[in-house]
């Protein structure tokens, strides 16, 4: 594969501080409650470990793996569950993380699964970026932490064709 440029969107500073503002907000909101961070893997890896590392609440951590059929740079709107198994969610308070909200399709099937498998006590949807521009289907995270253009969006787990998951901050592909 050819090496792309990317430029930067946004930077490990700005992204530190943004995960700490939410997680100070998901402190406060379920103080001495249990919670259940479910990870969406691969794109959420390293937005859920940054933010998991700032909550102070008692807290499991479980990971789920989704991928989307599609050409690289562009969603199919076909959701593929290639690991789903989690545990029982009945009573329990559920946050999932994700790394964008493209179509909206990956977020409205989660949000599904969950309500249609499990009674939870609470659910609610973060999503490290929200690219409104492009929405399909009529939902929005609970949580975000950047708005972004419909650019394609590379960096700190979000990849093209399984490349640059690995940068510590947000770029864009020209
Ligand atoms: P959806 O279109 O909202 O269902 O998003 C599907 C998935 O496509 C997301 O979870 C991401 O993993 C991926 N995706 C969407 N937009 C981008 C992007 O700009 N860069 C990298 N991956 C993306
Ligand atoms: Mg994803």
């Amino acid at each position: 594969m050819d090496k792309k440029e990317i430029k930067i969107l946004i930077t490990e500073e700005e992204i530190q501080h943004k995960i700490k503002e939410l997680a100070d907000k998901l402190n406060a909101k379920y103080k001495g409650e249990k919670v259940y961070l479910i990870c969406v893997l691969k794109g959420a890896v390293m937005f859920a470990v940054d933010l998991a590392k700032r909550l102070n609440i008692p807290l499991s951590m479980e990971f789920i793996r989704l991928s989307s059929y599609g050409s690289a740079m562009a969603s199919s709107g076909l959701v593929n569950a290639v690991d789903i198994s989690l545990p029982n969610l009945n009573d329990k308070n559920v946050i999932i993380v994700e790394d964008i909200v493209d179509t909206g399709l990956t977020a409205k099937f989660l949000m599904d699964f969950i309500n249609a498998n499990f009674k939870t006590k609470s659910t609610v949807f973060c999503s490290l970026l929200d690219k409104k521009s492009t929405r399909k289907v009529d939902i929005e995270p609970d949580y975000y932490c950047f708005d972004v253009d419909d650019k394609f969006i590379v960096g700190y787990g979000l990849d093209l064709d399984q490349q640059y998951r690995n940068l510590p901050y947000l770029g864009y592909i020209e």
